[in-house]
């Protein structure tokens, strides 16, 4: 009898040797006489078990990991049995995956992603299918009742920028789908494009059929060439299918960024995918009625999409009875940084961020206290403990002056010195700043020289006065959020760490 192995093709699964175990597999099987199959999937986003493997029993699947090549040949002889020390039981019965609701990432680690029959057979197509029943008008309606807000940092919901742009009269319209996913301590958007391609291609196709664009271009960053690689063969697949093509009047290209944290902003990646140096233009116009090559635009982050076929096939209802406040649905939370149980986290808007670091993330993986937590990438605010008890919402994170952004929460431990942190904000500004304003091009690097001197306790009461004067400055004067929001991590680390800005250090460290 042939056992079907399922070992994660993830590029964060790869990363800690997931090829090597697939590759032992095959030849340990061949040495020992077994046979077995083994289908390479995404990842079920456990990242401190990668590589997880899952062997098919009649009893459904069963996970074992973390697991490496050496692991490979006691676990055939074993035949998987229920005693092995990597046996982890059925994944689904996992704490960390039985606590999520996964409406984005329910087929991510489970099927393998270029196989379009895979897709479908869990679910895939009846949103576009359910889309076409109701129409282009109704499905921009469906996405609006469904309260679905941009999950690529400003939160604006998505039905109403598919109306502007349905109803803005043109003879070409564009989707393109923001993967640039630049934010610290993210990679959602890659794993969906790595584990489950066909939903991105269905939401894209279903954002064209609503506000009537016939193009769609997928931008994403060259730090992800698994991801590219498999958008781009996806995009083949589903050509070849039908699903794109003239038949589907929608067509897909991917498009390569080199690599700037700006171009994650829209309108510098609209710059970028029209060939030019990627910078901010002023708005208005909106991209929703003059975007990429001056034409009426989509631009969505990829969690923005993909949650579009699941809203379509189960009804916006189904999806905004989740969630709390103006937060409907699901958020797939990004545990990342000095953190136990790093990896993807899909739940309803709404747990804390304690019970997020604490109880599903088990606290730091260097075993010391937790002193500090970022939400929402580079120009996100650090918490202390003391807001633990925000819950994950982004009225409730905008209460506190922090955001939500991506989604992505960095963990830092008792170790952390948050003057340098504060430092690393406007130094990472200055560096990715476009250039094209001043409170941010000049500014940051004003903030990070005077945030030096506090760092070697020169008239630090002064200085720190300075710091936050630039910082109102850059959070008003800034044209896009890049130097509007690097005073946040800014000023939240000195309001709630201060005792790191006005004490002693060695002459040396401060270099
Ligand atoms: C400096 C900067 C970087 C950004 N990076 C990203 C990014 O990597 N991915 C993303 O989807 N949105 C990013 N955004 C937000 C986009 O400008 C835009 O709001 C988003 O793509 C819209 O899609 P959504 O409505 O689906 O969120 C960034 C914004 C700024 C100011
Ligand atoms: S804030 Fe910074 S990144 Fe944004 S437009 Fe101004 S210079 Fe460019």
């Amino acid at each position: 009898m042939t056992t079907k192995i399922f070992v994660p093709c993830d590029a964060a699964a790869r990363a800690v040797g997931a090829d090597k175990v697939a590759a032992a597999l095959v030849s340990e099987a061949k040495r020992l006489g077994r046979a077995v199959e083994i289908v390479r999937t995404g990842s079920r986003g456990l990242f401190w078990l990668e590589p997880m493997i899952e062997v098919q029993t009649p009893a459904g699947r069963i996970a074992f990991g973390p697991v490496k090549a050496k692991d490979v040949t006691d676990l055939l002889t074993s035949d998987f049995s229920a005693g092995h020390r990597l046996h982890l039981g059925r994944p689904e019965e996992l704490p960390f995956l039985k606590r999520q609701t996964r409406i984005n990432f329910a087929r991510c680690g489970i099927i393998d992603p270029l196989s379009l029959a895979g897709y479908r057979a869990h679910g895939g197509g009846r949103g576009i299918e359910r889309a076409r029943s109701l129409g282009a008008a109704g499905t921009v309606e469906e996405v609006t009742k469904s309260g679905l807000r941009g999950r690529g940092g400003a939160g604006f919901p998505t039905g109403i920028k598919w109306k502007t742009v349905a109803d803005t009269a043109a003879d070409q319209k564009y989707i393109v789908c923001n993967a640039d996913e630049g934010d610290s301590g993210t990679f959602a958007d890659r794993m969906i494009m790595e584990g489950d391609p066909f939903l991105l291609i269905e939401g894209m196709a279903i954002a064209g059929f609503a506000v009537g664009a016939t193009k769609g271009y997928v931008y994403i960053r060259s730090e992800y060439p698994d991801a590219i690689r498999t958008m781009e063969r996806a995009v083949v697949l589903a050509e070849a299918d039908g699903m794109l093509g003239p038949e589907a009047g929608f067509d897909i290209e991917i498009r390569e960024g080199a690599g700037a944290y700006v171009c994650g902003e829209e309108t510098s990646l609209l710059e970028s995918l029209e060939g030019k140096r990627g910078q901010v233009r002023a708005k208005p116009p909106l991209p929703a009625h003059k975007g990429l090559f001056g034409k009426p635009t989509v631009i969505n982050n990829v969690l923005s999409l993909v949650t579009v076929p699941a809203v379509l096939a189960d009804g916006a209802k189904h999806y905004a009875d989740l969630g709390m406040g103006r937060s409907r649905g699901t958020m797939p939370i990004q545990l990342a940084g000095n953190i136990k149980h790093g990896g993807l986290f899909e739940a309803p808007f709404g747990m804390t961020l304690g019970e997020l670091v604490d109880d599903i993330g088990g606290g730091t993986h260097s075993g010391r206290p937790v002193r500090a937590v970022q939400v929402g990438g580079p120009l996100g605010a650090y918490f202390p403990r003391g807001l633990f008890d925000t819950p994950f919402d982004y009225e409730a994170f905008a209460a506190r002056d922090g955001l939500i952004g991506h989604a992505g929460v960095v963990v830092f431990d008792d170790t952390v010195d948050m003057a340098r942190q504060a430092r690393f904000a406007m130094e990472f500004c200055a560096i990715e700043s476009c250039g094209k304003c001043t409170p941010c091009r000049i500014g940051s690097t004003r903030g990070m020289e005077t945030i030096d001197k506090i760092i070697r306790g020169e008239r630090t009461e002064a200085n720190l006065a300075i710091v936050t004067d630039l910082c109102q400055t850059m959070k008003f004067g800034s044209l896009c959020a890049l130097g509007g929001f690097t005073p946040y991590p800014v000023l939240s680390a000195i309001k709630h760490f201060p005792e790191d800005f006005n004490r002693p250090r060695l002459a040396a460290a401060a270099e």
